[in-house]
């Protein structure tokens, strides 16, 4: 995005601001699904990497389906015009409730965690006299060679079905007049740079097909490889669509089966940048410290997983001594809470308008009210023209459902 319409956007409506480029998800969007053009295949947005409703109608609008996994994204995604049909529920704790829900609006596909979830799923469509269409996202034992807190695919971890029980919970399912086995599928893990867990996965995803249609197995209609693919937080290229569809397409060739696939990050992670302001800046122990007025409540990327975000300066801020490598931190009282440590900033004086780059997936989604400090604004973006999608909270929002002087309950 240029600079003049992000310093427009702050003029008008203030920092800390997301701002979402919608023409560049178009174009992940399209390199992906002509990448896997080869097979039928199905791009399910992962709508837990930006929920945001303009975000989601968007992506709608470009054709994709939905991978959610709450009932709180359910609604989102039924608000934002998708079909239900069109909705992959997945999630290791989905509630009775969120089962209810899901089952009551018709999602396409429930995808099962365990044995214990296909006896729930079932007993609920059987109540609610519906035949819920499910899948099982087995556990591969696939590791990735990503943080260990975006590692899903690991033996021992909370995620999927382990292979050894895969079968029994299938006959089961097979056995329940209220389920249907549609898919089976996995998620290995996020931000995965190197095709090759995809392709062990989509190995182990193949025997599973093999092993069920042995087993007299005969209603399945896709495979799911899951998220994960990744994206460059720097200058260099990222992953290459055409890639990781050379690591998967080959699962939907032999079980000829439609491909599922549930991206987030990669369609709207370097669409999204945050605009900051620089609100102080101070020397301390030989470090140069520019405080800026966003925070890890906007941005927890980098205090929980490390994670590097290019950042720029936009317009400059008053003259300072930019000898040095300064570390950009935020208001909260966390010394965890920075944006970016030890980086060239020249410019990066009080005032100045900084963008802090790759802030379209898990920003705004993982976004809190920390330090009672109220939610950033979003915008979108589109052929020069900017709109407000998400206001910014006030102080008002901050009090949402509390009381100062509670009702005690007397049962
Ligand atoms: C089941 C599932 N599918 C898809 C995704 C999306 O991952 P990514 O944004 O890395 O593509 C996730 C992320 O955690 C997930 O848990």
């Amino acid at each position: 995005m240029g600079q003049g319409i992000l310093s427009r956007i702050a003029a008008a409506v203030g920092t800390p601001t997301f701002v979402y480029d919608l023409a560049a998800i178009r174009r992940q969007f399209q390199g992906l699904d002509s990448a896997l053009g080869a097979v039928p295949h199905r791009i399910c947005y992962s709508v837990k990497a930006n929920s945001n409703l303009a975000v989601l109608h968007f992506l709608r609008t470009l054709g994709a389906s939905a991978d959610i996994v709450s009932g709180g994204e359910l609604a989102r995604v039924l608000r934002a015009g998708f079909a239900p049909g069109d909705v992959v529920f997945s999630g290791v704790g989905k509630t009775l409730q969120e089962i209810e829900s899901a089952i009551g609006a018709g999602v396409g596909l429930i995808n099962l965690e365990s044995g214990a979830e296909l006896d729930l799923v079932a007993d609920t469509a059987a109540r609610l006299g519906r035949v819920a269409s499910v899948g099982m996202r087995i556990n591969p034992d696939v590791t990735t060679k990503t943080h260990p807190y975006t590692q899903t695919g690991g033996k021992g971890m909370k995620f999927g079905i382990p292979l050894d029980e895969v079968s029994e919970v299938a006959c089961r399912a097979a056995d329940r007049k209220s389920v249907v086995l549609r898919s089976v599928g996995m998620h290995v893990g996020s931000q995965i740079t190197d095709p090759s867990p995809y392709r062990e996965g989509a190995r182990k995803l193949e025997a599973v097909v093999e092993q069920l249609r042995a087993a007299g197995i005969n209603s399945l209609q896709s495979v799911d490889v899951g998220g994960g693919l990744g994206i460059s937080y720097n200058d260099d290229p990222g992953p290459r669509p055409e890639d990781f569809a050379a690591a998967v397409q080959g699962l939907a060739k032999t079980t000829g089966l439609r491909l599922l696939t549930e991206p987030g990050r990669f369609l709207v992670g370097n669409a999204g940048t945050l605009l900051a302001r620089v609100l102080y800046r101070k020397r301390s122990g030989g470090r140069d410290i520019v405080v800026v007025d966003a925070g890890m409540n906007d941005l927890l990327r980098p205090s929980l997983y490390g994670a590097h975000h290019d950042i720029r300066v936009l317009e400059p801020g008053a003259p300072a001594d930019d000898s040095a490598a300064v570390d950009v931190v935020g208001p909260l009282c966390e010394s965890g809470d920075f944006l970016g440590l030890d980086r060239r900033l020249p410019g990066a004086g009080v005032g100045a308008l900084l963008e802090i780059r790759g802030a379209g997936a898990y920003a705004f989604s993982m976004s809190s009210q920390y330090n009672s400090r109220p939610r950033a604004a979003e915008v979108v973006v589109e052929g020069g023209r900017y709109a407000v999608a998400r206001t910014r909270e006030t102080i008002e929002d901050l009090f949402r459902g509390e009381a100062s002087e509670p009702a005690w309950s007397t049962t």
